[in-house]
């Protein structure tokens, strides 16, 4: 990493596509190596909150409160960026995106390198994040320098992602850190439009990577909100082969192909597995999907947000 390679390291979130975000050469390398769009922003990876004002500037008290509260964690803060940390991480945006990781194999990573890394989840753009090193291989293998294999990740899904560069805190991304638990320190925040609502071409958003086709599968992937009842009764009018996304140990309930995405109940486990189980319906071949519908509070805000990327929006209400 110090002679500007690119390693992909794990985080409690996802796999990060990890180089020095210092070096511009090694960034622009990251780009190219995912095939992600030269407008998206990345992450840059802190070992100490002491950093903090290294790399960003005008840092209002809010983002102390909030670091004191969640990091190491699941949590990014965009702040005013300073000149050190070069244009192209951040896409040409005067903010900067900064996340101080628990993971003790990032942490010590960015401690050892003795400056932040710049990483984005190290999935090919578009594809779903990777959650296990075989991910990253299946997706970057040949184009990288060397993935540390830490094992699955405990979140599953990205970091929330939360603005304190406009007039009120503003959740871009919803992650691992739930909108309530960002309540519990800021007071209220907005709830970015791109959370939940597909957001027309052209429409300016604040975080782009909001804006992109993403997590995508290759089948088309529908969600289906209802009842257990209603949703049997409606996938048994359709393809023989298609296959459905559905909580555990609803499989049997049906004669249909099935790839689970954790319990009905417990939000952490769907977060956890919805990714691994977005990547086995492309390894099935599968060409169109019925999906459950998971609950929408707490994380599982985070979990419907992916889905509905990943099913470009497609929602059927029964
Ligand atoms: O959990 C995570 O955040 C993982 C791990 C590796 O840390 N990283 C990750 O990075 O998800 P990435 O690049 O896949 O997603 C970064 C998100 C994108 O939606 C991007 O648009 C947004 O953060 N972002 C980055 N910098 C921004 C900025 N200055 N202003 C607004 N949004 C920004
Ligand atoms: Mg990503």
């Amino acid at each position: 990493m110090r002679e500007g390679g690119l390693v992909a390291i794990p985080t409690e979130t996802v796999y990060g596509l990890a180089a020095n975000a210092l070096d511009e050469n090694a960034v622009r390398n990251i780009f190219l190596a995912k095939g992600r769009p030269q407008d998206n922003p990345l992450i840059i990876h802190i070992s100490s909150i002491d950093w903090l004002p290294k790399y960003a500037y005008d840092i209002p008290k809010a983002a102390y409160d909030l670091a004191e509260a969640y990091w190491p964690g699941p949590m990014t803060m965009i702040l005013k960026r300073r000149p050190i940390v070069p244009a192209i991480v951040s896409a040409g945006l005067d903010t900067v995106a900064i996340r101080f990781p628990s993971h003790p194999v990032a942490s010590a990573v960015i401690a050892e390198a003795g400056v932040p890394l710049a990483a984005p989840s190290a999935n090919l753009s578009g594809k779903p994040s990777p959650t296990k090193a075989e991910h990253v291989l299946w997706d970057l293998d040949g184009k990288i320098d060397a993935v540390l294999d830490g094992g699955e990740c405990a979140v599953g899904l990205e970091s929330t992602v939360v603005t304190l560069c406009g007039d009120r805190p503003r959740l871009l991304r919803p992650g691992g850190i739930t909108p309530e638990q960002l309540r519990s320190v800021l007071g209220d925040i907005e709830i970015d439009r791109a959370v939940l609502e597909k957001l027309s071409e052209g429409t300016r958003v604040a975080s782009p990577g909001m804006k992109y086709k993403h997590y995508a599968p290759k089948a088309h992937v529908t969600i289906v909100k209802g009842d257990i009842n209603a949703f049997s009764a409606y996938i048994r009018q359709k393809e023989k082969d298609s296959v459905i996304l559905c909580f555990d140990d609803e499989e049997k309930l049906w004669d249909k192909q099935s790839v689970t995405y954790g319990e009905e109940n417990d939000s952490l486990s769907q977060a956890q597995r919805l990714f691994d189980a977005l990547r086995h319906l492309d390894e099935i071949g599968a060409k169109t999907v019925y999906a459950r519908c998971p609950k929408i509070d707490g994380v599982g805000l985070a979990v419907y947000n992916r889905l509905l990327r990943a099913a470009g929006f497609d929602v059927v209400e029964l």
